[in-house]
């Protein structure tokens, strides 16, 4: 080998590791958009859960809680809330019965307002988070409190 590291060197370095890159970047993409429907149980997204979907976008839910870590900071993780309450023991009751108490009103506690939600619109938003809390998340949040 020579001595000399010449110009060609780097460029060949550059356009070998750049190219490298690229498609180890674009292999990773791929196998995410292959896994994901796999991961989402989208074959479970009932017109109920959809609507509980809506109901959660109507109410900009997003704006101050987060869902699998995307949204806002002010108030606690949702995705995992229906197993954090109870799950199949009264989850869904837990979540329903929260969103119909508030504002707790506690001093010194963040509070959530009331969003006035009919019967089937709490069933529906608490049939989203249950959907939401089975995503094969890989394990995300990482533990049960988010
Ligand atoms: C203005 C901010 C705000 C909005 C908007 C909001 N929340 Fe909350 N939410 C909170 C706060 C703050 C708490 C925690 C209060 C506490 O612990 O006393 C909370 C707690 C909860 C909990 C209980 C969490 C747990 O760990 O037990 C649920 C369920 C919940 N919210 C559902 C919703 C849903 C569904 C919506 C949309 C319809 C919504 N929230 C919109 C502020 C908000």
């Amino acid at each position: 080998m020579k001595e000399k590291f010449t110009k060609t060197m780097a460029r060949n370095i550059f356009l070998g590791g750049s190219l490298f890159f690229i498609l180890l970047f674009l292999a990773l993409t791929v196998g995410t958009v292959r896994a994901l429907p796999q991961r989402d149980h989208r074959e479970n997204i009932t017109p109920i859960v959809a609507l509980g979907k809506r109901v959660w976008e109507d109410n900009n839910c997003i704006g101050c809680h987060t869902l699998l870590g995307e949204g806002a900071y002010f108030a606690p993780e949702l995705g995992n809330v229906y197993t954090r309450r109870g799950g199949a023991n009264g989850g869904k009751e837990f979540i329903k019965g929260w969103i119909q108490s508030m504002p707790s009103g506690v001093t010194g506690r963040r509070q959530m307002p009331n969003f006035k939600l009919s019967e089937q619109e709490l069933d529906a938003v608490a049939e989203f988070l249950k959907w939401t809390s089975e995503i094969n998340s890989a394990k995300w949040p990482p533990n049960i409190e988010g």
